[in-house]
């Protein structure tokens, strides 16, 4: 399949021969990361956490009960089938659901240690501590330092300032080489990959903390996706990430912890090694191999 920008879909082999690649890469993880331990995780710092956060459309309950550490400094993936709630969890922890009129929470997301859906929480700059990048890259009809500079611009840095943030903003998401000699271009010229890099540069511009990926390569060809993995890399020594994909290649190559969620449920968490090598739970081995999804 060709998507509009000529990419081929790097997707469309979802599948077993997909997951079996998933599960070797994981096994090369242990210099990423320990063996498993329940002294192991306890070291880790949690940057943000949900307590028992289930969400409604409507009276349908779409997430039951979820309780999820998500550590600093890390990358945490979220898998399950489609429709089984990622979108709206990834979406629960920036309040980006606020503008759905059907949505409703129970529960808590600590960001922090302080309750998010708190009523002393000023939304505009939770989303500039906790940004997000979508499945579309998504940027705005304008020039590409426009793009990076208008937040930053927003939230009150002065004129002067903005055409230093612009390229250390570029550079941290990878594009400045790529970019520099033409700034004043439309963002919308650009390739999708370039454009999902803008997105990067564009929620990294006002110096968030977390940063959250919705399936950030799906639209994308495989060297536009494997830039981005690339980055996402990098960008954990500065920030926390969670990333929704369904590409099991994907998670295991940028995780260091994987959840996986089935019908709004958490089915299990683990470290990304554990969870593709030998997960707990018989329906986590049956996704992971396959068998369903
Ligand atoms: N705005 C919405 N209004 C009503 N139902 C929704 C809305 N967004 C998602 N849903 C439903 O909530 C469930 C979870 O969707 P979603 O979070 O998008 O899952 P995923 O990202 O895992 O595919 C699905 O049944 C979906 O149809
Ligand atoms: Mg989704």
């Amino acid at each position: 399949m060709v998507s509009p920008d000529n990419s081929i879909k790097r997707d469309e082999n979802d599948g077993a021969d997909q997951r079996a690649l998933a599960i070797a890469l994981a096994s090369d993880l242990s210099d990423r990361l320990e063996i498993v331990s329940e002294e192991f995780l306890k070291t880790e710092k949690t940057k943000m956490e949900t307590i028992n956060l289930s969400h409604w459309y409507n009276e349908k309950r779409v997430l039951a009960g979820i309780s999820l550490p998500i550590f600093k400094n890390k990358v945490t993936a979220i898998i399950g089938p489609s429709g089984c709630g990622k979108s709206t969890f990834l979406r629960d922890l920036n309040r980006m659901n606020d503008i759905i009129p059907t949505a409703r929470i129970s529960g808590e997301v600590l960001l922090d240690g302080q309750n998010i859906y708190d009523n002393k929480i000023d939304v505009v700059s939770l989303r500039k501590r906790v940004g997000m990048v979508f499945q579309r890259p998504n940027p705005f009809p304008m020039s590409i330092e426009n793009n990076v500079a208008y937040g930053p611009y927003i939230h009150g840095a002065q004129p002067e300032e903005l055409a230093a943030i612009v390229e250390s903003t570029l550079r941290k998401a990878a594009l400045w080489e790529e970019v520099r000699d033409r700034l004043q271009d439309n963002a919308l010229s650009l390739s999708g990959g370039q454009q999902q890099r803008l997105c990067i540069a564009r929620a990294l511009s006002v110096e968030p903390e977390v940063i959250l990926f919705d399936e950030p390569c799906s639209a994308l060809d495989p060297h536009a996706t494997a830039k981005i993995e690339d980055l996402i890399t990098n960008l954990k020594k500065d920030y926390t990430v969670v990333i929704v994909t369904h590409n099991m290649q994907q998670a295991a190559r940028v995780s260091d912890y994987t959840t996986f969620f089935n019908f709004g449920e958490l089915i299990e968490f683990n470290t990304t090694r554990k969870i593709f090598k030998s997960p707990e739970r018989k329906m986590t081995e049956e996704y992971i191999s396959g068998r369903f999804g």
